[in-house]
């Protein structure tokens, strides 16, 4: 490995240059900067309207007008993106998630406000129905309660032009339907949508650690005890996670994404190594919430562990991080 025969002891002593900052921070090979961070929100119709996700301590769904001064703060503190996640009234859902087309629902609207007040902020909106339906998978069922897979990507490709129209700036379908994402290509390049970027979640694994997400966007009771591993990936498999970006790379994803991030380390690190493109991590709801109670407990020194964290999905090779604590990081590297 290796490309010198490193010389014995004592001529080389590796503590050398951890002994004083100064060097630390010389040869330091890896850093994080708010350029690398991508803020996850859930956004809830109506107005002043600021709700507690248990799950989440410290994360709130908020309506719009609430979300305006958060947006702000992430322009100020140089995060480029924001991701929206949906929290739809239990009214609107059925069993198609109808309500995901809608050109006056609440993503749509919230992204042409968004876009008219922070231009220079990037917006990314999930394409997936699972905030949408009334079962909470992503997909529509068959009579077996199989989740049908051409069917459900017709109405993700009505989704993703419903918020390219809006002007969304990245799409990101997170719903792992075979053959969306070259779907969605053509239909955004056929309405003129040439600029709509799109970040595939191309390896998204059946993972338990999505557990408070669900309770957050309203999925999770809907959904019960009933799993997503018809379609999202097994824990299991590497490789199958290579196929899966080459996949959606061929489709026309301009960026790719390994969700869960911290248990899937290994899987990041073999993407970049083998496609070299723009490569994303998701830390979950899960993963923050580990660190939150840890942390809420005195058990973890929470912003020492937070900014490890995120600095070790950067040497695993991603380019950025969906994190919950991306706000947070962005104030920590501000002040340093
Ligand atoms: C839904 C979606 C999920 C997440 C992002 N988009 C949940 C799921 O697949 O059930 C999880 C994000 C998180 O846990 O933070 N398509």
């Amino acid at each position: 490995m290796t490309p010198f025969a490193p010389a014995p002891f004592p001529a080389l002593r590796p503590r050398r240059l951890r002994r004083d900052d100064f060097t630390r921070r010389l040869v330091r090979e890896h850093r994080l900067s708010a350029d690398d961070l991508i803020y996850p929100v859930f956004v809830l119709d109506g107005k002043g309207k600021r709700q507690a996700v248990p799950s989440m301590p410290g994360v709130e769904r908020l309506s719009l007008d609430l979300l305006l001064p958060v947006a702000e703060e992430c322009v100020a503190l140089g995060i480029p993106v924001m991701a929206l996640f949906p929290v739809i009234d239990a009214k609107l859902k059925d069993d198609r998630g109808s309500e995901s087309t809608n050109a006056r629902g609440l993503i749509p609207r919230v992204v042409r406000e968004l876009k008219k007040r922070f231009p220079e902020l990037g917006i990314m909106t999930d394409v997936a129905l699972d905030p949408y339906t009334s079962h909470g998978q992503d997909g529509w069922l068959d009579k077996s309660g199989y989740v049908l897979n051409d069917e459900t990507v017709g109405q993700l490709v009505k989704q993703a032009l419903v918020q390219a129209a809006a002007g969304v700036d990245i799409v990101a379908p997170s719903d792992m339907m075979d053959g969306r994402i070259g779907a969605i290509r053509q239909a955004l390049e056929a309405k003129g949508h040439i600029h709509t970027r799109i970040m595939a979640y191309s390896a998204k694994y059946a993972s338990a650690f999505y557990g408070p997400f669900r309770d957050a966007v309203g999925s999770a009771g809907n959904l019960g005890q009933s799993d997503k591993k018809v379609y999202q990936m097994d824990p299991g498999n590497g490789d199958e996670a290579l196929r899966e970006v080459a996949i959606d790379l061929q489709e026309g994803a301009d960026m790719v994404m390994v969700k869960p991030g911290m248990p899937y380390l290994d899987v990041l690190r073999r993407v970049k190594d083998a496609f070299r493109v723009p490569t994303f991590a998701y830390q979950v709801s899960g993963e923050y919430a580990m660190l939150k109670a840890a942390a809420q407990n005195g058990w973890l020194d929470h912003d020492r562990v937070v900014m490890e964290a995120l600095l070790a999905f950067k040497r695993a090779g991603a380019d950025g991080v969906l994190t919950y604590f991306a706000r947070d990081a962005a104030r920590l590297l501000r002040n340093k």
